[in-house]
């Protein structure tokens, strides 16, 4: 990757047209919107409010399904030209439709298959995968068997009760790579209209009310695991990103603060880290991760 940033899942990935932009303007990767194993239509509007501290979502995962990305997919191969790594995420209802989508996926050859086992629409209802350290690493280790070497990447639920033990779960199992994480359950009201601002009432928020959370899963899931972490939570400038680097993440993802700012975020937010370390004397990234953690 040419730097150290990803656009995170479901902000203008929803089409090829939009991830090819985001990456020649300057995102190290791109995730693809989650795609899931039949189309689904999604919530009612409103649903993405943007409030005094980030957003608040519930877009109720819509996807055509995986039988109708060939298209999509083949526009994406542009990505290659210009270097750009291509994630692919993906969600299914049920564990087994996690391996059907994951089968489809992998013959398009992204560079890695980002599990979104901490989507909200299981088949409990609201409860997430990700909750759970064994139903996570029972999906991570049937899609490693059923799509070999394509790297996986396990995406944790802040709301879990130790997303730490599911990040462990889910390395143990074969993941190789785990993301910190997805948006925390949440609700606003609007208290003029007396009414819940979502359509669906309640959603996940992410933006900057996000970073201290997932920033603290990421420093506990670098004392337990060895394989790479992607932080994400509220990014949206180079001391954000260095922060989630000093915790030991190696990787930044950026998802609502395209949405408030615009593309031009990640460039803005490396020509800021390139501006800290020179200021402070580091030549590379290598020697600030994880530094938060020396005594
Ligand atoms: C409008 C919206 C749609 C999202 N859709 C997805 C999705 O399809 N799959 C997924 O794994 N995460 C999804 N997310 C979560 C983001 O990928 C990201 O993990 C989260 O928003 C935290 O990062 P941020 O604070 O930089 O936005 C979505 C977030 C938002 C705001």
């Amino acid at each position: 990757m040419k730097n150290p940033t990803r656009l995170a899942s479901g902000i203008l990935g929803v089409n090829a047209g939009q991830l090819i932009r985001v990456a020649k303007e300057g995102a190290g990767a791109v995730t693809m919107k989650s795609i899931g194993p039949r189309e689904r239509e999604g919530h009612k509007n409103p649903t993405v409010i943007e409030w005094e501290h980030g957003l608040i979502n519930a877009v109720g995962l819509p996807t055509p399904g995986y039988k109708n990305c060939d298209d999509e997919f083949e526009e994406l191969k542009e990505l290659k030209k210009i270097k750009v790594p291509l994630i692919a995420s993906i969600y299914g209802t049920k564990w087994e439709e996690f391996i059907e989508v994951a089968q489809y996926v992998a013959s398009k050859k992204p560079n890695a298959i980002e599990l979104d086992i901490s989507c909200p629409n299981t088949e409990w209802e609201g409860t997430q995968f990700a909750c759970d350290p064994k139903l996570s690493g029972k999906i991570v280790s049937e899609v490693k068997n059923a799509c070999g070497k394509i790297p996986l990447i396990a995406k944790l639920t802040p709301a879990a009760n130790s997303p730490v033990e599911v990040g462990v779960a889910c390395e143990e199992a074969g993941a190789d790579a785990i993301c910190a994480g997805n948006t925390m359950p949440g609700m606003i009201i609007n208290a003029d209209a007396m009414r819940p601002v979502l359509a669906f009432k309640k959603g996940g928020i992410s933006g900057p009310a996000l970073k201290p959370i997932n920033l603290k899963i990421t420093y506990e899931l670098y004392e337990k695991i060895k394989i790479p972490i992607i932080g994400e939570g509220g990014i949206g400038s180079g001391n954000d990103a260095l922060e989630y680097i000093m915790a030991g993440a190696t990787l930044c993802g950026i998802g609502s603060a395209v949405w408030q700012s615009g593309t031009g975020v990640f460039k803005k937010t490396c020509n800021e880290m390139d501006a800290w370390m020179k200021k402070n004397g580091f030549s590379n990234l290598e020697k600030l991760r994880g530094i938060a953690h020396e005594k």
